[in-house]
């Protein structure tokens, strides 16, 4: 017998590191989906707690103070209220935005991690572990680097290789290093406290394949670590930042942040019902239900980096704790690259939320379609600006807002701003009632088993089947013979647009509530999706309002444009400036001819790729000279520069060629050249002293 469908879902999307701003692969990964699921389950009456916030503990946190010359306070402060403001922004909503800096999760993770220890599901050991001599601390996590022992990626994590994905932890990385000072780590006993996911691996495993239903790519990680044997895992650190273990003489630990974060999802209920009622009462019905009839169903909407914490050791810990539910799915999407490269906050290749929110304002619609449209679901996707034109141009403009558009403008001018009334029905009214009824259960079942990019293709149908239905009918025709059929007509184009406004409001919510904005929708949720009296007749329609405008190439190009330039400008970061060369007596300046002179005929050497053959008036006679800036220069556009030369230098022979002197140039930042010119005018000839 199915289960039948609970009444109360406990959504969750990612706990965010507040250790930077919110980009385009966090959205299309995470925050979209569970944002249109939960929209979803709202319009079909459910009870939903829609839960995130902020991870503001763990060694990701104190790395970006440190290079930001910020405390990790300062840090999480100010990218919480970044994030927060951008999330809700772009109409992700959160029944709580919560962070677990709060008192709430303090205690919350230490009830829990105490809890866990006075079941003595923790075993305590002893061991070995990597110490910075000179930074004086034990070195976590992301604090040490080496050379990953599965894929040999120079740059791996102690805690996981971004490369392979493997999960790491630092005794297996070869070469290690300390990302605090670079030095060579010494190993130091300590004390820590681990969960036994070896023992533990046959709940684990029975939890896990009875959930073959979850996506492939979550399945399929999920069996790989199994295969792999899973292994004990520390839930303590050593480490200053973070919550401290209680427990006592434990002075310089903290609970590791993969214990606790999750459970933040836990607390962050709490601080949302104490915000709302002044009181946590009633928590547990989110995550301890008792009663069948308080079913709860258990998601977590994630990014595939998290897969192994949310669907292994996160349900490890609750099964030990015993007494809440599981996550019934675990949604991960894969990654979304960004012009074909992947994105990156280190390097700075990133379209950052709260800049597109500012640069591309009342566009939040066209960024959740975009991004659900190309949404990495079961594969990695790309973001690319002019699939985000041509999306915006030929999909939202051309096709939805089209027909939305001419619906309601047609019942303007053909029938005095109000729903007309349908009359005798021919056979294509039929079929197009038909498949306004059909529809909305169709899409539902695509966005029941997350499959955004189907449902959003559905919709998109949708709005087609009714552009089509107004190119057949031609009303604009139709009016001057027959007005009864005109209302037929639009009456049915009505209804379809006021049906699409419900379906697509999870995907496109602005939208949404303009479009029921001028058809006078009030409270019409997923029920009333496919009815074809949905409008009553008679009702009126308010001015017509443009959905969505075209987006020209500019506003692109500008997009790209600033894209490489963040990149350059990132790359050119930590250059510095070459130090002095050792001191020098006048005299061996002296010994110097330098002359101004002109570049009067260049050519490429052939087989060379740096050299350029350059003859130079220097005014008493033309020299020969190879100079290497081929790269940079074209033997065209050298001919005739002033430049300064260095006259009296050996002659020397490259590639068969005898070259006389030498050009002076400046390197820039960038690695760029620059000729060296007077400041005005001189002949050739004129000397530099
Ligand atoms: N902070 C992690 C990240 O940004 C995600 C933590 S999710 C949580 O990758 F649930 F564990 F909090
Ligand atoms: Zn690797």
């Amino acid at each position: 017998m199915p289960i039948p469908d609970p009444k109360r879902y406990t959504v969750t999307a990612a706990l965010i590191y507040a250790n930077g701003p919110i980009h385009i692969g966090h959205l299309a990964g995470c925050y979209i989906p569970a944002d249109i699921y939960v929209r979803y389950l709202r319009s079909r009456g459910k009870e939903v707690a829609f839960i995130s916030g902020t991870d503001e503990h763990g060694v990701p946190i104190t790395i970006r103070a440190k290079k930001e010359g910020l405390t990790p306070q300062q840090v999480v402060d100010k990218y919480y209220a970044q994030i927060d403001t951008a999330f809700k922004e772009l109409g992700i909503s959160f029944d709580i935005y919560s962070r677990t800096s709060k008192a709430v999760h303090h205690e919350t993770s230490q009830e829990i991690f105490k809890d866990l220890y006075d079941k003595n599901v923790f075993v305590e050991e002893t061991t070995e572990q990597y110490f910075d001599e000179t930074a004086e601390q034990f070195l976590a996590d992301r604090y040490i680097v080496g050379t990953c022992p599965v894929c040999a990626n120079p740059n791996a994590y102690g805690d996981q290789c971004e490369r392979c994905g493997s999960t790491l932890s630092p005794l297996e990385l070869k070469d290690p290093r300390s990302m605090l000072s670079g030095a060579k780590p010494i190993l130091k006993a300590t004390k820590n406290w681990y969960l036994p996911l070896d023992t533990m691996q046959p709940d684990i495993e029975n939890y896990i394949n009875s959930h073959n239903e979850w996506k492939t790519n979550v399945f399929g990680q999920c069996q790989s670590w199994l295969k792999d044997g899973l292994k004990p895992r520390a839930m303590t650190r050593d480490l200053d930042w973070g919550i401290s273990v209680p427990l006592p003489d434990t002075d310089g630990k903290v609970l590791y942040v993969w214990f606790e974060a999750p459970i933040g999802y836990i607390s962050a209920t709490k601080d949302w019902l104490i915000q709302k009622n002044g009181t946590d009462e009633g928590w547990k019905k989110w995550w301890q239900p008792t009663a069948p009839d308080e079913e709860t169903k258990l998601v977590h909407f994630i990014g595939k980096d998290n897969i192994v914490f949310h669907c292994i050791i996160f349900p490890a810990m609750l099964m030990a704790e015993g007494n809440y539910i599981l996550p019934d799915n675990v949604p991960a999407n894969e990654f979304m690259n960004l012009e074909g490269d992947k994105i990156s906050t280190s390097r700075n290749w990133a379209v950052w939320l709260h800049e597109y929110l500012e640069e591309l304002p009342d566009k939040q619609d066209v960024l959740r379609y975009v991004l659900t449209a190309n949404a990495p679901e079961t594969k990695d996707s790309e973001f690319t600006w002019k699939d985000f034109q041509t999306r915006n141009n030929s999909e939202l403009v051309g096709i939805y807002g089209n027909f939305i558009n001419r619906a309601i403008v047609l019942t303007q001018k053909f029938c005095e701003s109000k729903v007309p009334a349908r009359g005798t029905l021919q056979e294509i009214d039929e079929i197009a009632l038909k498949d306004l009824a059909e529809f909305p259960a169709r899409i539902a079942e695509s966005l029941e088993t997350y499959r955004f990019r189907e449902a959003l293709t559905l919709i998109m149908d949708l709005a087609r089947s009714g552009n089509k239905y107004l190119a057949e009918t031609q009303p604009w025709h139709a009016i001057k013979t027959d007005p009864e059929r005109v209302n037929t007509i639009l009456n049915i184009a009505l209804q379809i647009s006021a049906t699409l406004s419900i379906v697509s409001e999870p995907v496109l919510p602005f939208t949404a509530a303009k479009i029921q904005g001028q058809l006078g929708m009030i409270n019409k949720t997923w029920e009333y999706a496919g009815n074809q009296d949905l409008l009553s007749a008679g009702q009126p329609i308010l001015e017509a309002k443009l959905l969505f405008e075209k987006i020209e190439d500019h506003v692109i190009e500008k997009q790209i444009q600033k894209l490489h330039d963040a990149k350059r400008m990132n790359e050119l970061e930590g250059k510095t400036v070459a130090a002095i060369k050792p001191e020098i007596q006048y005299d061996d300046f002296g010994k110097m001819d330098i002359r101004v002179a002109t570049i009067v005929a260049a050519e490429n050497v052939p087989k060379s790729k740096k050299l350029l053959k350059l003859l130079v008036d220097i005014g008493l006679e033309q020299r020969t000279v190879l100079s290497g800036i081929s790269e940079h220069f074209s033997a065209e556009e050298v001919i005739g520069k002033k430049v300064l030369y260095l006259a009296n230098l050996a002659p020397r022979k490259m590639m068969g060629l005898e070259s006389h002197g030498m050009i002076l140039m400046a390197e820039d930042r960038d690695g760029s050249l620059a000729f060296v010119q007077p400041g005005k005018e001189v002949w050739n000839g004129g000397t530099v002293n």
